[in-house]
């Protein structure tokens, strides 16, 4: 939903996330495949892969493809993957909608070949290769049995082999001597379909981090996710990525509390002189993480104040001061990202999740409950 006004706001900013795209494309050296995934990590699954593709992605990626399904009848034309399926997966749907479906099992690949036997079609298919990661992806003791499988479908028409993929278990630690170890293990994958006659068009195996930091593993594409949005996905590392979403509310009501009052459940913040304090409209059911209670800081008007007490469901209190901070009510609060005019810096989503021992993928995608998401800049940086 967009609107211009709301309480609780998520901005996001679209040209940021097509300059962002063009650094990962210029420091990879390829194109993208922009991972949208979890409605774009939170951000808007389609206009984040249209401003993505505007910056150097050239396909995009989900996991299910009920998610891919979506952006195809959204009216998204690009080549589009989907690799997380269950046995019920909607096979034919995929096919219908010319989804490559990228194949973690010989059991997938068989109810792949049999929808698109029934629909009298060739399937567009990625072998996905578990290389090391021991997560989604053809098992070692099942790849020589799915690699023949594969090569035998391709040649009846039932599916053309578009792509092999892995996904790497250290991306974030760009010198862990597994990365190269996977990308080894792919390339020999990669050579078993070629010994059997079957060739994928292209391979990728690259992550944000990697995208960024490895260049030599890029192959044909690189899957970006988290930094097209912004995040920096190694911590304390500064790519030059502008962070795509910002958190801010309106204030609800500003109000004196003397010396001693406590402040939310369990009154676990006393006042400890007079003081004026704010109430925040988002809680935890908005994304606001209650284990950041009494250690968030906001910025309102130019000026950072504390986060006291407890966090709640649907909002928390920050200190303004004795003399109230210049504080009103209606004055907005941003919470993370940036504020409209950059002047003030104010908390990342990597600060957040740092503060509460998690990362900031799950801070974006987190967002919920009562925020308006609002779009600002058209996508073309
Ligand atoms: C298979 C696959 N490729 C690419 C990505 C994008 O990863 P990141 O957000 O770290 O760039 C993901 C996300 O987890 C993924 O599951």
């Amino acid at each position: 939903m967009t609107t211009d006004h709301a309480a609780l706001t998520a901005t996001v900013d679209l040209d940021a996330i097509t300059r962002n795209a063009r650094v990962i494309a210029e420091r990879s050296g390829v194109p993208l495949i922009a991972v949208v995934k979890a409605d774009g990590y939170g951000h808007g699954a389609l206009p984040a892969a249209r401003a993505a593709l505007a910056g150097g992605a050239t396909e995009v990626g989900v996991a299910h493809i009920s998610e891919a399904r979506a952006l195809r009848a959204a009216g998204l034309t690009e080549h589009l993957t989907a690799w997380l399926h269950t046995p019920d997966a909607d096979f034919a749907g995929a096919i219908a909608d010319d989804i490559d479906i990228a194949v973690s099992s010989p059991r997938q690949l068989a109810a792949v070949v049999a929808a698109a036997r029934e629909a009298g079609t060739t399937a567009t298919v990625t072998a996905k290769v578990d290389t090391g990661l021991g997560r989604s992806g053809i098992a070692y003791d099942e790849w020589d049995d799915t690699a023949r499988a594969i090569a035998a479908a391709q040649a009846e028409g039932a599916i053309d082999l578009r792509a092999a993929m892995c996904h790497l278990a250290f991306g974030d630690e760009p010198d862990n001597p597994m990365n190269s170890q996977q990308a080894a293990n792919l390339d020999r994958a990669v050579d078993d379909l070629r010994g059997l006659g079957v060739t994928p068009q292209v391979t990728h195996i690259a992550n944000s981090p990697a995208a960024l930091t490895r260049p030599d593993l890029a192959r044909d594409l690189v899957r970006p996710g988290i930094a097209l949005y912004g995040c920096s996905p190694i911590r304390g590392r500064d790519f030059g990525l502008t962070p795509a979403m910002t958190l801010s509310a309106e204030i609800a009501l500003v109000k004196k509390i003397p010396s001693g009052q406590g402040v939310s459940y369990s009154h676990q913040w006393i006042a400890p002189r007079d003081t004026t304090v704010a109430v925040v409209p988002s809680g935890y059911a908005d994304g606001v993480p209650r284990l950041l209670s009494g250690r968030l800081e906001v910025v309102v008007n130019g000026r950072r104040f504390a986060g006291v007490g407890r966090i709640c469901m649907d909002q928390f209190v920050i200190d303004l001061g004795p003399d109230g901070g210049g504080v009103a009510e209606g004055d907005r609060a941003y919470l993370f990202g940036a504020t409209p005019d950059g002047s003030t810096p104010i908390p990342v989503a990597d600060d957040w999740a740092d503060a509460i021992g998690t990362i900031d993928y799950e801070i974006v995608t987190g967002v919920r409950g009562r925020t308006v998401r609002r779009y600002v800049g058209h996508g073309d940086g």
